[in-house]
């Protein structure tokens, strides 16, 4: 039954302290409604307006890469570091718990293998899954300048659509075929359609003048960590990325293949978060690696 308001306190109403109105603090991100600004604030952290996230989706063409082979041994340990994990529904349902709190972002794209054209990739999820599975973002591959370029486009348009109509974000992933160049030009050509086409963020790579890269994306961008590179280099690309626009990292063999993957995880974070130099980082990883 209600109960009447018998509280013996005056009520007040606060009438000279004006409600607040907020920009939202995600670059780009302000129009969205409620859901979708909730869903990108689990990825991006409000306080440092960053992420960290750590991929091991790699699976979904190119089976058990090194370091992945027994992804419940390996990715666990890591998972308390991570604001995000990028991953497939396969391995979220199978290995990750359902109590973590992570961000989950769900790679929604994919068909073909290492043994066949990249390209050639298809829509891999349906919206009513990523939304049961709780996630937070839906990723797909989109191949500028690439054999099956249109589709992975019309891929991407298509889960945009869809997610408009949930409130799911869509991270764009810049994927680059065998036969074209990393460069500023490439790089800045394939963000930003992405970014006009709808993307809420999108995925690249880093590359000498990422900053005007960063400028010309009027929404988040996260870099890969690409194939393995000694730590300190690696921790190098992360800080210049951040200091040069990028809203943080989307890092997988460069954490996962690291001889010390906690150590390397938690620098990274220094990096993201924190605006450590190189050098700290690299000391924390240092410090990390050989604590017993
Ligand atoms: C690769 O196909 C996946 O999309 C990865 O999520 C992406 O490349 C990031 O991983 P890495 O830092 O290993 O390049």
């Amino acid at each position: 039954m209600a109960e009447a308001d018998f509280s013996k306190k005056e009520k007040n109403f606060y009438t000279d302290i004006p409600q607040k109105s907020e920009a939202f603090f995600l670059k780009g991100s302000n129009a969205y409604d409620w859901g979708m600004k909730n869903r990108l604030a689990r990825i991006f952290s409000p306080r440092s307006g960053k992420t960290v996230m750590l991929a091991f989706d790699h699976g979904y063409f190119q089976g058990p890469t090194t370091g992945l082979e027994r992804v419940d041994v390996t990715i666990r340990p890591l998972i308390p570091y991570a604001d995000a994990l990028m991953l497939t529904r396969g391995i979220l349902r199978t290995v990750i718990e359902p109590s973590s709190t992570n961000a989950v972002v769900m790679r929604a794209s994919g068909g073909p293998s290492i043994l066949k054209e990249l390209s050639n990739e298809h829509i891999a999820v349906d919206i009513e899954d990523a939304l049961r599975m709780n996630v937070s973002a839906m990723a797909v591959q989109v191949f500028i300048g690439g054999p099956h370029e249109t589709q992975t486009v019309n891929n991407m348009t298509r889960l945009v659509d869809m997610g408009m109509r949930y409130g799911m974000p869509v991270l764009g992933v810049t994927a680059v075929g065998t036969e074209l160049v990393r460069d500023v030009r490439y790089i800045s050509l394939a963000t930003r359609i992405l970014a006009e086409l709808g993307a809420s963020m999108v995925k690249t790579y880093f590359v000498p003048g990422f900053e005007q890269v960063a400028a010309a994306c009027p929404v988040p961008i996260v870099i890969a960590g690409g194939k393995k590179l000694p730590e300190r280099e690696a921790l190098q690309m992360a800080h210049d990325a951040i200091n040069q626009g990028a809203s943080g990292v989307d890092m997988g063999r460069n954490i996962f293949q690291s001889d010390s993957p906690v150590a390397m995880i938690g620098a990274v974070r220094k990096v993201v978060h924190d605006n450590s130099s190189v050098k700290e980082a690299y000391q924390y990883y240092e410090e990390m690696k050989n604590r017993k």
